[in-house]
């Protein structure tokens, strides 16, 4: 795993993992950017980095899942080149809500995949 952050001037805005080990490897997970930073270039930042990252590490393509109804994260993945793999899940997870409450989610995604420039 490699985690990276992005910032402006002296504050972390936004956040990325690259999972270089699971199932989909490499795969971009987790990208959020904080609301009051996004529209400003750091989600699209992030996934550069990321592509970079996994490149150097020596693959060809990258893959990450998007929700079905993320509108803004999948005009992000489809601005910058990523297109569906064909492959659908539907997974439920527990989370931690804002006030510290552990809901359940059920969420759709779709596999999203992008070659890499060599
Ligand atoms: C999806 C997400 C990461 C995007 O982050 P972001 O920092 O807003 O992304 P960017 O700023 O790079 O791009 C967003 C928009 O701003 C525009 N933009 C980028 N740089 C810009 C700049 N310098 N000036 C003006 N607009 C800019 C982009 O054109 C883009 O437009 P689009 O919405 O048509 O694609 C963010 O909305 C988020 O954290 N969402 C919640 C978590 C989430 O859904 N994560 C994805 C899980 S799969």
């Amino acid at each position: 795993m490699v985690y990276a952050a992005a910032w402006q001037t002296h504050q972390p805005v936004g956040t990325v993992v690259l999972d270089l080990v699971s199932k989909h490897a490499p795969e971009l997970k987790h990208l959020f950017v904080q609301k009051s930073a996004r529209g400003a270039g750091a989600g699209t930042a992030l996934c550069a980095w990321t592509e970079k990252r996994a490149a150097q590490a020596g693959f060809d393509t990258l893959y990450l899942s998007v929700g079905v109804e993320n509108q803004a994260a999948r005009r992000l993945y489809e601005r910058l080149g990523f297109t569906p793999a064909g492959k659908t899940t539907t997974t439920t997870y527990q989370y931690v809500d804002d006030d510290g409450q552990k809901q359940w989610a059920t969420e759709t995604d779709d596999l999203f995949e992008k070659t890499l420039a060599g």
